[in-house]
């Protein structure tokens, strides 16, 4: 986008930088001194126990949530510019989890995707329908692109909240939880699909997951965090289990990582 200035850091395109940010809910201080940079086509994996403040986190690089101190930057701007519409893509926690009676059509989802502050009155035109369609592919959604997303399994439903994402043509994608609730063939497809959007078009990702095994698969960059960040570095540089509780100075971790109704243990699971 044209009005996008782009810091650069060590020649490499900065997306988001974070200076010493703390945010507080409810009088309550969730995150403490957080800094964090991230450059362009990085995939970076956000993990940490319940509760330990990783969806607050987003919020706040959204700008949904008034950080108490410190800064928040992406693109050079701060969020809730209006210079960076269309260039962050959201996918909420639990976004899948859309009303089962609204009637609404997958490909008229995606289509939402496109709308920015810039063409809201606009025409739909024939760029945007072959984004939404290009979209709906990448997520393999073509078949039901014409059905109502009541009528979708959750794995597909995940998938069509994911191309609305993709049709935005944003260049940082934020997914909160993606992969809860979708078969392990979906995921692992849905795992390449953001690889792919990294390593060919230069997207840049910043995801949450619960499933360790499933993002240490795929981030290139992780980040465990609880209050702040306690580990940030190369995926094969991650701490197991056992470290991380040492990290945190308390042998917690592992039952908090599997207490989730959804957590996996890291296993070695051979794909
Ligand atoms: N609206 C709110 N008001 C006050 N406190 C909140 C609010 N939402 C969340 N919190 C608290 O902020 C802390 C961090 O919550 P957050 O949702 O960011 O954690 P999380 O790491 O995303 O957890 P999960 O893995 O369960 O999604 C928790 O202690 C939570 O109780
Ligand atoms: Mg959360």
């Amino acid at each position: 986008m044209e009005s996008i200035t782009i810091e650069q850091s060590d020649g490499k395109e900065m997306i988001l930088a974070i200076e010493n940010m703390s945010v507080a809910r409810s009088g309550k201080l969730i995150l403490s001194d957080i800094n964090l940079r991230i450059h362009k086509g990085e995939f970076v994996g956000l993990v940490g126990p319940n509760g330990s403040g990783k969806s607050t986190l987003l919020l706040s690089i959204l700008g949904i949530l008034k950080t108490q101190s410190g800064s928040v930057k992406m693109f050079g701007h701060s969020p809730m510019s209006k210079n960076l519409h269309g260039n962050i893509g959201w996918v909420s926690q639990a976004a899948a989890n859309l009303p089962r009676d609204i009637k609404i059509t997958v490909r008229e989802l995606v289509q939402l995707g496109t709308v920015n502050a810039k063409n809201m009155f606009q025409l739909f035109d024939k760029e945007r329908a072959a984004r939404v369609e290009k979209a709906i592919q990448m997520v393999d959604l073509l078949d039901v692109k014409n059905t109502d997303i009541g009528r979708l399994s959750g794995g597909q439903r995940q998938r069509a909240v994911i191309a609305r994402a993709l049709a935005s043509e944003a260049e940082f994608i934020i997914l909160d939880e993606p992969l809860v609730g979708i078969d392990r063939d979906a995921r692992n497809s849905l795992l390449k699909l953001l690889d792919n959007l990294c390593h060919d078009e230069g997207k840049t990702i910043l995801m949450v997951s619960h499933d360790l095994a499933a993002i240490r698969q795929t981030a290139h960059r992780m980040i465990f965090l609880e209050e702040t960040i306690r580990f940030d570095g190369d995926t094969e540089d991650f701490p197991d289990l056992v470290s991380l509780a040492d990290l945190r100075g308390i042998g917690r971790v592992h039952e908090d990582m599997h207490s989730h109704n959804h957590a996996t243990a890291p296993s070695k699971e051979g794909e």
